[in-house]
């Protein structure tokens, strides 16, 4: 309904379901190059790892309560949907309007 009467808000509302509801919560094809120590654990070289980013979506941080739709998030846009440079999703702004003009058409 708030997207009906301020269609303005699409925007918002785009980067928070992306962030809510990730389709890539992670990805496998990542092999360390080296021996490793993280967090104490000690990572062989040439171990696969198994990445899972996405639980940094719904962290606790400026947001109240992360896991509600939150239309004022100032910084909406700072998810990892798209995952980080230095290597994230080259076609997000591709896949942003694709989207933009989907809910566009479903709103009206
Ligand atoms: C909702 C839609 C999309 C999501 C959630 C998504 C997500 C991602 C993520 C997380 C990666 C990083 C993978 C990695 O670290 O290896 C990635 C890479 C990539 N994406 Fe997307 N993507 C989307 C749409 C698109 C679209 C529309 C295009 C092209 C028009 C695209 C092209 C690519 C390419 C070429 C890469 C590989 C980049 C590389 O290997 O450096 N993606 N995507």
């Amino acid at each position: 309904m708030t997207l009906k009467t301020d269609p303005q808000q699409l925007g918002a509302f785009i980067e928070e379901s992306s962030r809510l509801r990730a389709s890539t919560q992670g990805l496998s094809a990542q092999f360390t190059s080296h021996k490793e120590e993280f967090w104490g654990l000690i990572i062989p070289k040439s171990s696969a790892l198994h990445l899972r980013w996405a639980a940094e979506n719904i962290d606790t941080g400026p947001l109240g309560c992360p896991i509600d739709l939150h239309l004022d998030h100032r910084a909406a846009s700072r998810h990892l949907h798209f995952a980080a440079r230095p290597r994230e999703c080259p076609g997000a702004s591709m896949s942003l309007l694709e989207q933009q003009i989907a809910w566009t058409r479903v709103v009206e």
